[in-house]
């Protein structure tokens, strides 16, 4: 199978499976506990449909928003997301240039593998986020904000749904850990899968260059799962979050909030912004999709805030009922590291090219212009 063979979700998933040795796949592609929510993010769209308007001249068809105080060419973003190095050698470069071709913002984690810096040179004029995770290291954390505004980052995104690590049982059994050392059972996907492990062990070594100042692992690794739960600080509460809001003094936006009532403690701290997320099914499990609990969300702080989701968007009829109920914006996740992996930034251009042919044409087939003209009148609930 080649990247040519590839035209939607499901064909980069199977490219990505056949590329990467089984711990890093499985790391991608799984969730926590029964993966209950894992499953549902998707499903949910299919809960509701469409209903198209007819005749309504079509001929020019524009995609473009504005979130978080920046121009997006289309109604999506690369999510903010861990360790892609070890997906493909190029990584966040190959993301950064792909949204920067494509017109519009990425973000770059805490637990990236190239730095904020490098990734806003390569990303060019793109609008960037940076993914922040509130470390129990209060001198970090002021660091990491330092740095982002002198780097120029345009959006915060602090992530709060991971105050302690999710049950990824997928990683358990694969002994998943970073730093990513090939170990005995790696040695051998090593051998399974030689054209990944060359291009790992010929480019530069594996870092975590936002955190490697501060963050000492005692030459130890550890699960993604451990790190949320050893390193990152349970006690965060909206006052430590109000003042990182006051601190940051730009846009500032919550990705994880769920409840009517959070989202109006985000307004009253002066949040610019939140994302409705179940951390990709990889939290809480039996937790509910964002897509079931965006009108609630839109209603309650729609006039206020502005409201993005993120998690199983596959198809841009997603994207359109997500924006029908009132998202701004939609974020990307397993949609582009699968094509990450599977061939790195041509991958990644050519699932955001078949993302916003399908909204463009799925635009046209609702008799809609522009992103504005859609509204919950062209969806039905069954
Ligand atoms: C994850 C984190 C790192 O593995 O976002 O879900």
């Amino acid at each position: 199978m080649r990247l040519t063979d590839c035209y939607n979700f499901h064909d980069f998933r199977r490219l990505a499976k056949q590329r990467l040795p089984g711990p890093i796949f499985n790391y991608i592609d799984g969730g926590a506990d029964d993966e209950v929510t894992l499953r549902r993010n998707t499903e949910s769209f299919e809960r509701c449909d469409l209903v198209p308007d007819v005749l309504r001249g079509v001929s020019d068809v524009d995609l473009s928003v504005t979130v978080m105080g920046q121009k997006l060419a289309a109604p999506f973003y690369c999510s903010p997301t861990a360790l892609q190095r070890l997906f493909h050698h190029d990584g966040e470069r190959a993301v950064a240039a792909a949204a920067a071709k494509f017109g519009t913002m990425f973000g770059v984690s805490s637990l990236g593998t190239v730095s904020l810096e490098e990734a806003r040179r390569i990303g060019g004029g793109a609008p960037q986020v940076y993914q922040f995770y509130f470390h129990k290291d209060r001198g970090l954390n002021a660091a990491m904000m330092r740095r982002a505004k002198e780097a120029g980052i345009q959006v915060m995104m602090l992530t709060v749904d991971s105050i302690t690590g999710g049950n990824r049982e997928r990683d358990l059994r694969t002994g998943f850990s970073i730093p990513f050392r090939l170990s005995l059972a790696g040695m051998l996907q090593f051998a399974i899968k030689p054209a990944w492990g060359l291009n790992y062990v010929t480019h530069e070594k594996f870092r975590l260059p936002q955190l490697d100042e501060h963050v000492e692992m005692g030459g130890g690794t550890m699960s993604i799962s451990r790190y949320f739960t050893e390193m990152l600080e349970p006690s965060m509460s909206w006052d430590d979050v109000a003042e990182m809001v006051r601190l940051w003094s730009g846009q500032f936006c919550l990705k994880g909030v769920m409840s009517v009532a959070d989202a109006k403690r985000a307004v009253e701290i002066g949040c610019t912004g939140i994302v409705l997320s179940n951390h990709g099914g990889r939290q809480l499990d039996g937790s509910r999709s964002a897509f079931d609990q965006l009108a609630e969300i839109v209603d309650a702080v729609g006039d206020r805030i502005d409201v993005m989701m993120d998690g199983g968007i596959q198809r841009g009829t997603h994207v359109l009922k997500a924006l029908s109920l009132g998202a701004k914006a939609v974020g990307l996740g397993r949609y582009y590291l699968y094509p990450l992996a599977a061939a790195g930034q041509p991958g990644v251009e050519r699932a955001l090219s078949f993302l916003r042919t399908e909204i463009t044409r799925d635009m046209k087939l609702m008799g809609r212009t522009s992103i504005g003209q859609l509204s919950r009148d062209n969806l039905r609930f069954r």
